[in-house]
């Protein structure tokens, strides 16, 4: 498949491919829920940390692993060494269970998108809207089908190209509504049936300042192995994407700074994401409500496009027309990954590929959908949150599965290739690579130690 390996333009459009995978639900659905949830300024804190130290070493090996070997990630393994080549294999095994969840939420945003449009908003405020409309026997379904088949489509035709486009205007929009909501958050306040009078601004001191009070050591491994996942998920890394975008990057790109790029710009609007969620929910539920888990977003957001009367009414529609845009550029680097692992590895067509992947994917969802109806059950999660099959996918793929990736990728690289072979690759062209030793440390000694302790504790070690 060499010859049909074509090259981004340039870095820009090689960070706005990767940002376009790298921005979606995972910042604005899935990083205030687990902010929130993990009590705010701790988590934040942790995530932050990890990013620039964690996220930056194994963003760029993955990247610099694809743009290196020239390869997709089945095969990009095993061109360092043949021994290694099972990693290739389990970067499949990642997006694919990802892949029938994210459909689901895209269908939830969907669904949410079409209200507010369709000026219905006050359908879905009340109290219990959210939780009646998941475990819905059809709607959810139809709503998840109509987002699969979106991406199927896109993926089928190959027109990604046309989506990146788009997105190239969609994206700073976002980010200007989400800066809106944001500061609208902070001035909202409520006064609950007991007198109770809570405000924006506290809301945001809650989210922006640690507070070690009551948290034991376990707990807070915890909080570090959600702050992980997230940020995995979030960076779009391990699970071959990155690979795969790196194998598509022209030689005489900088590669540091583009990763950079991607990585501030996935952060930024993470956190954003909470400023405009958590302040929110504290004002309208109390420290209670921050533990409700996935649906958040879905909760919360309504009641304060609602606070705004018509005008809430249509930024509400905007904002969802947003985040769906957001979350189909996702969901459909995830498919591709799927698909164009199997047509590198068996030189399958891309038809073939898609219908199976397409196919499966489809009915997984279903039973992901299921979750909240006919197949209902609580199962307590090794951290001690209760979840669903949803979650349960979650978890095995972003706890599990992605750090114990991450854990092979640090060794086959730091150890057994050695790391000099990809500080090169940084430095082509005499680009300066500046944080190089502490690129080296962390990839042989942090990142592969603590990963296995916190691999450890998600088994329910400790
Ligand atoms: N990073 C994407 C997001 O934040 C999600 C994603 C997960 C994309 C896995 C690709 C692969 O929504």
């Amino acid at each position: 498949m060499e010859e049909n390996r074509n090259s981004f333009s340039g870095s820009l459009g090689f960070v706005l491919a990767a940002a376009g995978s790298a921005v979606g639900l995972g910042n604005i659905w899935r990083f205030p829920y687990l902010a929130a949830r993990d009590g705010g300024g701790i988590f934040l804190m942790t995530y932050i940390v990890l990013a620039i130290t964690f996220g930056f070493t194994l963003l760029i090996t993955e990247v610099a692993i694809g743009r290196r070997s020239q390869q997709g990630p089945l095969t990009a393994y095993k061109f360092f060494n043949k021994r290694w080549s099972f990693i290739g294999y389990l970067s499949f095994v990642v997006p694919f269970i990802i892949y029938p969840y994210y459909c689901v939420i895209g269908g939830w945003v969907l669904k949410y998108m079409c209200t507010y449009v369709s000026f219905n908003s006050k359908e879905v405020v009340a109290d219990g809207a959210f939780g009646s409309f998941i475990s819905g026997q059809w709607t959810p379904l139809l709503y998840t089908i109509v987002f699969a088949s979106l991406c199927f489509v896109i993926v089928y035709r190959g027109v990604e190209k046309g989506i990146e486009k788009f997105s190239r205007i969609i994206m700073p929009l976002l980010i200007v509504l989400v800066l809106f909501i944001c500061l609208y958050s902070l001035t909202i306040s409520h006064t609950d049936a007991n007198g109770v009078t809570r405000t924006g601004i506290d809301g945001a001191i809650i989210y922006l300042v640690p507070n070690f009070e009551g948290v034991t050591f376990k707990r807070f491994l915890m909080i570090v192995l959600d702050a992980t996942g997230q940020l995995f998920y979030s960076l779009s890394i391990a699970m071959g994407i990155m690979v795969a975008y790196g194998s598509y990057m022209r030689r005489d790109v900088n590669l540091g700074k583009a990763v950079d790029r991607i990585e501030i710009f996935d952060t930024i609007i993470a956190v954003l994401a909470g400023l405009m969620i958590i302040p929110a929910v504290y004002v309208f539920m109390g420290t209670e409500g921050m533990s409700q888990g996935s649906g958040l977003m879905f909760v919360v957001l309504p009641k304060v496009f609602h606070s705004l009367g018509v005008f809430g009414a249509i930024l509400g529609a905007a904002f969802f027309v947003m985040v769906l845009f957001a979350a189909i550029t996702s969901a459909v680097s995830i498919l591709e990954a799927c698909v164009s692992s199997l047509i590198d590895r068996f030189g399958w067509s891309r038809t073939k590929s898609v219908f199976l992947i397409g196919g499966i994917g489809m009915v997984l969802s279903f039973i992901v959908c299921k979750g909240y109806n006919d197949l209902y059950f609580e199962y307590v999660l090794p951290n001690g949150t209760k979840g669903q099959i949803l979650d349960i996918f979650d978890y095995i793929s972003n706890n599990i599965l992605m750090p114990f990736l991450a854990i092979c990728t640090c060794v086959l690289i730091g150890w057994v290739v050695k790391p000099n072979l990809l500080v090169g690759e940084m430095r082509l062209n005499g680009y300066k690579f500046r944080r190089k030793t502490l690129y080296v440390v962390m990839l042989k000694y942090v990142v592969p130690i603590m990963l296995i302790v916190l691999l450890l504790g998600c088994f329910g070690l400790y």
